[in-house]
């Protein structure tokens, strides 16, 4: 199967899964694809020589992104920290093939604004005893896809927002490659 990966900035995700899928026969990243140029996910990519496209924001609501994933013949889109609104029409075109991983327990802490350290702070802010990862498929409603995997991390009080953020990324580079190779 081949994957797309759509990222907006470091893309730490995004090299645990081209490591992870680098000789696997089930599938293959084909494609980096970032609305930031200057994103460091981009570098990423190449170390790993897989192809990169970048496009802005109107482009992606003109279908050039759309495009490209066709013309790329992409089965699966993989969202690893993507922080734009992905048009209906796209999401329409990978029924139950696109993924999203979200850095807390859905439905807790979803929806807009809820992305980089916000989701931590505001975990943090309520005293909750844990958080965690959530993987799942992107519908119209973004954050409200099925839930594929979720897993969990205590938090101690005296954790801070950034050992939160770092216990929640672990999570994430311990599970999504697998979860992703269960689901393709
Ligand atoms: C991750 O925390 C992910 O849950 C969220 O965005 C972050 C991406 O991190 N969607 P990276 O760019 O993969 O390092």
């Amino acid at each position: 199967k081949r994957l797309a990966i759509l990222a907006s900035g470091s893309g730490s995700n995004a090299e645990k899964i081209m490591e992870y899928f680098r000789n696997s026969p089930k599938g293959k990243v084909a494609l980096i694809a970032s609305n930031k140029s200057d994103a460091f996910v981009l570098e990423r990519a190449k170390k790993f020589s897989v192809p990169t496209f970048t496009f802005t924001k109107k482009e992606m609501e003109d279908g050039d992104l759309l495009r490209k994933l066709q013309s790329e013949k992409i089965d699966w889109v993989i969202l690893a920290g993507f922080l734009l609104k992905i048009p209906v029409a796209l999401i329409r075109a990978f029924p139950d093939r696109m993924v999203n991983i979200h850095p807390a327990l859905l439905p807790n802490y979803g929806g807009k604004g809820m992305y980089g350290m916000k989701v931590h702070e505001a975990v943090k802010a309520a005293g909750d005893t844990q958080t965690g990862i959530t993987i799942h498929l992107v519908n119209e409603n973004y954050d409200e896809g099925r839930i594929i995997f979720q897993a969990a991390t205590p938090i101690l009080p005296e954790d801070s927002p950034e050992d939160i953020a770092n216990k929640v990324h672990a999570l994430e580079h311990r599970y999504f490659p697998e979860v992703i190779e269960s689901m393709i």
